[in-house]
């Protein structure tokens, strides 16, 4: 995944003026507390990072999105509105095993733990882990990395409202950033979560390089609960990419909702569709934007003029499926050893629980 640059700047409670917010919307008070500290390494114009990699993905033969790109403010949500669909069987798996298991898993780690979470999101299935940490542990350092600072506030807020004995110490980053952060912090035996198969938006080289990355931010005797989606029947995989509700479609045309909203594109939605598959051959589903018809669309900002033609796929994502035996070429490549897994009831999800060798 392409990294932007960035520039690291502490700030305390006012993540929300990198994103975008709606004109008339009254600032909110953000939630005053010695308990949270976030820090702000998204670029000083988070447009930057953005633009760049527009200009470069369409410039790129097929063109393509990077998957970070769908997670402003709104993309966000969408996201979170996936994983309460009836065919995104993921979140609802993962809960079930976070559910059954979070105290063998915090048994896993010796000792009073910190923990840390790549990509936090909501942070709702954490709290399942929190809970149990908060069981073996009279206080809890939460240390979550999220691209989305409106993402980072809102859950802050929320934990901290319902653990009175957690603090939390919270980066809006990109993964990368982040962990460049994490690796100066010091901090006692840690419990990493890598969850809801973010894992799986990375090409294997990159997912080897994040987990080389990860590595480094722990110390031997640490772990990382990596959750995977596993291999199934292609029906099941690509129902789940193409909800009956387009809420995936959504997700991901949002992708040319941003670019006009930040960058002065006049991308028509309509005149373009989601397409999504599963590759058998490469265990992956493939997310695509498809433009519907020959059109020429200009991104002011950008100052450029780019066509598509009518079937033209824009690449926006790849969500790979995992097995045991890859999940072990990962483990080992990158300095852990996988040594429990767990799945829910239908075998449809893996946690995966990397010690640091
Ligand atoms: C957040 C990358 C795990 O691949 O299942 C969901 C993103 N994209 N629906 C996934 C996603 C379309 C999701 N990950």
């Amino acid at each position: 995944m392409g990294q932007g640059t960035v520039q690291t700047k502490t700030r305390h409670q006012e993540p929300r003026d990198q994103e975008q917010r709606q004109k008339g919307q009254p600032d909110q008070e953000p939630t005053k507390s010695d308990r949270l500290r976030i820090h702000n390494l998204v670029t000083r114009d988070p447009r930057t990072g953005l633009a760049e990699d527009v200009r470069k993905g369409l410039a790129a033969s097929p063109k393509r999105f990077l998957p970070k790109y769908f997670y402003d403010e709104l993309g966000s949500q969408l996201f979170e509105a996936i994983c309460l669909l009836p065919e995104y069987y993921l979140t609802r798996a993962e809960e079930e095993i976070l559910r059954n298991y979070s105290d063998e898993i915090a048994a896993a780690v010796e000792g009073k733990k910190t923990l840390v979470e790549m990509g936090s999101g909501s942070a709702t299935k954490t709290r399942l882990i929190i809970e149990a940490l908060l069981r073996e542990q009279t206080e809890l350092l939460f240390m979550p990395v999220d691209i989305s600072a409106s993402a980072l506030e809102s859950s802050s807020r929320i934990l901290l409202q319902s653990y009175p004995r957690l603090r939390i110490e919270a980066y809006a980053a990109d993964y990368f950033a982040g962990m460049a952060e994490l690796e100066k912090s010091e901090r006692g035996r840690t419990l990493a979560l890598f969850l809801g198969s973010n894992i799986s938006n990375f090409p294997s080289a990159d997912a080897v390089r994040f987990l080389k990355a990860m590595r480094s931010v722990l110390h031997k005797g640490d772990a990382l609960l990596l959750g995977a989606d596993l291999k199934k029947d292609p029906a099941t995989l690509e129902a789940a990419y193409n909800d009956a509700l387009g809420v995936t479609s959504a997700f991901n045309l949002n992708v040319l909702a941003r670019i006009n909203r930040e960058l002065g594109g006049n991308f028509d939605l309509r005149s373009f569709k989601h397409h999504a598959f599963y590759n058998e051959d490469k265990g992956r589903i493939e997310i695509y934007i498809q433009s519907l018809l020959d059109q020429r669309v200009r991104i002011d900002k950008l100052d450029i003029e780019v066509d598509f033609a009518e079937g033209e796929l824009i690449h926006t994502e790849h969500s790979h499926k995992y097995d045991e035996a890859g999940i072990d070429q990962l483990a080992n490549a990158t300095g852990f050893v996988r040594t429990k897994t767990w799945v829910d009831s239908q075998g449809r999800f893996s946690s995966n629980l990397l010690m640091a060798e």
